[in-house]
């Protein structure tokens, strides 16, 4: 597979901290291929050959206003034990219900337009339930756990211009660590 040519957007473009507004469908040949072409991105840069030839960060979701298009479309793409991928194309989405149960990223979670360390957690709803829209513009809905729900409510987040970053407690990164399950 070739890597696709993408231009992500760093933290300090205005763009990614802009609310993105609904698609209307059909949607247009460049945005089939545009959201492809993410898609392809993220499991190249899952492959360890093509990302150390090609100097890729490892990414599991790519949102739009990533790429400077301020809509509602986003992609999560996460390699399976086997070596296949879990791939999720989501556009205009809502959450209909979360759990209770809070988790978090161990690690810290990563973006592909931060591009500097970040300390500190960022809780997460464990499990999230979400109406969609696929490619042809069919709804469907899904229910999601652990780290594809944290990747989902990350990009939804994307949507609405908000960045991880922007959720971690400034005066105390750690805050309420205890009272949530690490991932
Ligand atoms: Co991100």
């Amino acid at each position: 597979m070739e890597v696709p040519k993408i231009n992500i957007l760093d933290e300090s473009n205005k763009l990614l901290h802009q609310v993105s507004k609904d698609v209307e469908f059909p949607l247009s040949e460049e945005d089939k291929k545009r959201i492809q072409d993410m898609q392809d991105y993220l499991e190249c840069s899952q492959i360890e050959e093509i990302s150390q030839k090609y100097n890729l960060r490892a990414g599991m979701g790519l949102a739009y206003p990533q790429l400077g298009i301020l809509k509602r479309i986003f992609v999560v793409v996460n390699a399976r034990e086997d070596g296949t991928f879990e791939k999720h194309v989501v556009i205009n989405p809502k959450i209909l219900s979360f759990s209770e149960e809070m988790i978090y990223v161990g690690e810290g979670e990563g973006c592909l337009s931060v591009n500097r360390p970040v300390e500190g957690i960022v809780p997460r709803h464990a499990r999230v339930t979400v109406k969609a829209y696929d490619v042809d513009g069919n709804e469907y809905q899904i229910r999601v756990r652990e780290e594809i729900a944290v990747a989902f409510q990350h990009e939804i987040d994307h949507l609405d211009g908000i960045l991880f970053v922007d959720r971690i407690n400034k005066e105390f990164p750690f805050k309420d660590a205890d009272k949530m399950r690490e991932l």
